[in-house]
């Protein structure tokens, strides 16, 4: 069957690799309304994501939501003519809940069922963008479980430039929360806290210069023992509150400029003009505002120096989200990247570079 022929285009996405169970519907790549219900709230009391307690969550929620996203979007059914659904990577149990809704919509509505990777959703949702990006762009990915630098040449073309060799962006922006006593999920509890300190307090290191692989686990130990030096010092657990605030903001310029730093030495190395920021890490303000300003800056073109542009998507559409797993199988049926499987099963490891399939 040639899957891109078929117009308009509808396409009910799923998303369940983790803990936020989401639901969207696009048409010909416009969002006529998608849903997200998060878990965090009951993932907080355990200071993490309880893989158990995610899948049983996806089970109630993702019917739920795709009553209510269907009746946003104003269609029937019948109007669906793809079914989308995130394979991989991701939690097992919580990947089986989504693809289970999904095939059996799909075997219902007699459209095809289309395996979409959670990875390549995140560079996707940088399309939902007024202006989306142009290739040859480069990606920076940082999410709960990845950090990446993805040079995107063309529609599911991509290769990886650098990568973390230890703990995720995000996963370092959790561990360093438990350590200063906020909590789970550490990103917008660090931002918050931030906001109040002051980051040349403390000086946390900014490893790995020069190349483009990053790594985070000294960054978490350099935290780790600041805090320890500093509460032995004071010996007052009460006086706890200015220190929290002046770790998280120098934790969190640490990680700037290390992504500043990476990310423009990516787009020197690839000759890409623009950089797509993506992945939860990149919901941030204060990250989001200081890439911007290192890379649109107009004083590097006097300098000699490439202005770069930055595209980053909603907030919303940074953390995880079926818009993006509807615009990726979108592109790939338009680009005609879709491989045909026997069957559709989950992934849990699957690596960026492994695109869409459909059954
Ligand atoms: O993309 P995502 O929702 O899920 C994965 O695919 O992993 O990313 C979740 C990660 C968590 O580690 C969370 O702490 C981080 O994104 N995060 C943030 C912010 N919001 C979420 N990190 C920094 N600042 C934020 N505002
Ligand atoms: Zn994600």
């Amino acid at each position: 069957m040639r899957y891109d022929v078929i117009m308009p285009r509808v396409i009910l996405a799923i998303e369940s690799s983790c803990d936020e169970s989401a639901v969207a519907v696009l048409r010909d790549g416009d969002v006529l309304a998608h849903q997200i219900a998060s878990q965090i709230k009951w993932h907080k009391k355990f200071g993490g994501v309880m893989p158990e307690l995610a899948s049983r969550m996806h089970t109630e929620k993702l019917n739920i939501l795709l009553g209510d996203v269907m009746a946003a979007a104003g269609i029937g059914f019948s109007d669906i003519t793809h079914v989308a659904v995130t394979y991989g990577p991701g939690l097992e149990g919580a990947l089986l809940t989504g693809l289970a809704v999904a095939k059996t919509l799909a075997c219902q509505l007699k459209v095809p069922c289309i395996g979409v990777n959670h990875l390549q959703g995140h560079i996707y949702a940088a399309f939902s963008e007024t202006v989306p990006p142009e290739f040859p762009f480069v990606t920076l990915l940082v999410s709960g479980g990845h950090t990446m630098l993805i040079h995107c040449k063309g529609h599911f073309d991509f290769e990886i430039l650098g990568q973390s060799r230890d703990d995720a962006c995000g996963e370092a922006f959790d561990k360093v929360a438990r350590v200063i006593g906020l909590s789970y999920p550490g990103g917008p509890a660090i931002e918050k806290a931030a906001v109040d300190g002051n980051e040349q307090v403390f000086r946390f290191p900014r490893a790995m210069k020069g190349q483009l692989d990053f790594s985070f686990s000294g960054l978490k130990t350099a935290v780790k023992q600041a805090v320890e030096a500093v509460r032995e010092e004071r010996g007052d657990p009460g006086s706890e509150s200015g220190m929290t605030a002046d770790v998280a903001a120098s934790f969190q310029a640490a990680v700037a400029d290390t992504l500043i730093q990476k990310s423009l030495l990516a787009l020197r190395q690839t000759g890409a003009r623009q950089l797509v920021f993506s992945g939860g890490v990149a919901a941030n303000a204060y990250l989001r505002d200081r890439l911007k300003s290192a890379l649109e800056d107009g004083s590097r073109i006097k300098s000699g120096m490439t202005n770069f542009k930055l595209i980053v998507p909603n907030p919303s559409i940074c953390t995880d989200n079926a818009v993006m797993i509807g615009l990726a199988a979108h592109y790939a049926i338009i680009s005609e990247r879709l491989t045909s499987v026997e069957r559709l099963s989950v992934k849990p490891g699957l690596a960026l570079t492994e695109g869409c399939v459909v059954v």
